[in-house]
């Protein structure tokens, strides 16, 4: 565009020694359709690069869109979700109803919820009482072939950026196994190392010794070594050709603007990384694993994960009519906020916002009388007088994550409210409820053998009947 006439109104507009009643009297149909196009130019920056425009600031390097699916109201947009960054600017965390109708999801509503139950003849897990696991797509599907004994198959997974997983990261996990032990079906958890060496600053040696490490974090959830497999993309994707002809389909299905639109790629992206999106689709298609579903391509695929996940997940759902395959189901999870609060999620680049897998009792007790966000008044005599807020505080939000007993957790939820409960005795429940868990984890995965990774790592026959 020449822009110099827009320009040379918009200095003039922006010039604070002119009046504003000769700026008035002046203003030309320049100066309206500079205000228009520095308008529509905004809107683009912020669509390319995910971020608003701020003068003489360039994007930083890894800006993504905002690309939260189809806005249904064209309304609110303020909550930020997507698999690099979950941000909100609500104490209470992101507003998971609007990002439903925001990522076109489905609701897990108390039918479904009962109806899990009724099929599966066990009590729903606590995530599924609690509203952690909030949001679907076609899980009504799977139930019905379910009830027809058409089986079906789990996929999740884990991006190996470091040694040590935090809490957060046991979630899907923890609820993947539940669903594994209840259903009585195969797993398949992809490590994508070759991701974080995309993304990150790590070699590949170090994103692969990452992998073999989580993986033992992983096995440690208590999966079936009979039912499991666990593969790193550097070492599958050579070694089993029918994974990497479903890579190659994806690929040729997806267009670079489409990956544009959903992950906020830009020109100067390396390639590997926008064609990495077919490498985490391609276990949602059961033909990936011969050695488990002989050759199979019609199995239906459930993938469990938090909402970050779900880009991967429409694209793949996209993509799968089109090359003859079924289309993923899911469940999405609601984030396991950051120490600091639920503006954003637990995240491993923050140790301070996060608990590690690997801390000792003492640090987890310093951490949550440190750093856990609380919804108490500032004074003993004020929080007894006018209670705490349960909602934004952090303390109450993780025990609805780990305590089992229903009753136990609504009792606290009311003493705190009333203040009868204080902060610090609040604090002192959740130590005492992440304390023995995380130990246990930790005893749990020195039973973990280089042998016993080596058995979940290898592709193998699983114990299922197709
Ligand atoms: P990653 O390693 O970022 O996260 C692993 C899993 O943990 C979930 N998650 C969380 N859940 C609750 N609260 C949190 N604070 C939290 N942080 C992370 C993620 O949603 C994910 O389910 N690209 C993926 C790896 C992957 C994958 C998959 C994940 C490959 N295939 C299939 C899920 C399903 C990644 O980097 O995840």
């Amino acid at each position: 565009h020449d822009n110099s006439n827009i320009v040379t109104s918009l200095q003039f507009y922006n010039n604070k020694s002119i009046s504003k009643h000769r700026k008035k009297h002046i203003q030309s149909a320049d100066i309206d359709a500079a205000v228009k196009l520095l308008l529509k130019l905004k809107v683009d920056y912020k669509q390319m690069t995910g971020q608003d425009y701020k003068a003489g600031c360039p994007p930083s390097e890894n800006s993504v869109v905002p690309d939260n699916g189809p806005t249904a109201d064209g309304a609110d947009d303020e909550d930020t979700v997507n698999p690099w960054s979950v941000s909100t600017t609500n104490a209470k965390g992101v507003d998971y109803d609007k990002l439903i109708v925001r990522f076109g999801s489905s609701k897990v509503d108390k039918e479904l919820v009962d109806r899990i139950e009724r099929v599966s003849g066990q009590k729903p897990h606590r995530f599924l009482r609690r509203g952690i696991f909030f949001s679907h797509r076609d899980m009504h599907q799977v139930l019905d072939a379910y009830e027809k004994h058409k089986s079906f198959y789990l996929y999740t997974g884990r991006g190996p950026s470091s040694e040590a997983m935090h809490v957060g990261h046991l979630i899907p996990f923890i609820f993947t196994k539940w669903l594994q032990d209840v259903f009585d079906i195969p797993l398949v958890i992809q490590l994508t190392d070759d991701e974080k060496y995309l993304w990150k600053d790590l070699t590949l040696e170090d994103c692969h010794r990452f992998a073999v490490e989580n993986a033992k974090d992983i096995i440690a959830c208590g999966f079936d070594i009979n039912k499991t497999f666990i593969f790193s993309d550097l070492d599958y994707m050579g070694s089993l050709p029918e994974f990497y002809r479903n890579v190659v389909k994806i690929q040729k299905h997806v267009t670079f603007n489409q990956v544009k639109g959903i992950f906020g790629f830009t020109d100067s992206d390396c390639i590997g990384k926008i064609s990495f999106p077919a490498i985490q689709a391609a276990p949602s298609f059961s033909n990936s694993f011969p050695q488990i579903f002989g050759g199979r391509h019609d199995i239906q695929c459930l993938i469990p994960c938090a909402i970050d996940q779900d880009p991967y997940f429409r694209m793949t759902r996209d993509v799968a009519p089109r090359i003859g395959y079924p289309k993923p189901a899911l469940l999405h999870s609601t984030f396991f906020p950051a120490l600091q609060g639920a503006q954003t999620k637990m995240s491993a680049s923050d140790a301070n916002s996060s608990i590690f897998l690997t801390d000792t009792p003492k640090q987890i007790k310093n951490k949550v009388n440190k750093h856990a966000f609380s919804g108490g008044k500032d004074t003993v005599e004020e929080h007894r007088k006018y209670g705490g807020n349960a909602d934004v505080d952090v303390s109450f939000m993780y025990l609805t994550f780990f305590l089992e007993d229903d009753e136990k957790l609504e009792k606290i939820r009311q003493d705190y409210t009333s203040g009868a409960l204080l902060t610090g005795e609040l604090k002192k429940l959740l130590i005492e409820t992440l304390q023995p868990m995380i130990a246990g984890h930790q005893e749990r995965r020195k039973q973990v053998t280089d042998d016993t990774v080596k058995q979940f790592m290898t592709p193998r026959p699983l114990n299922f009947n197709i």
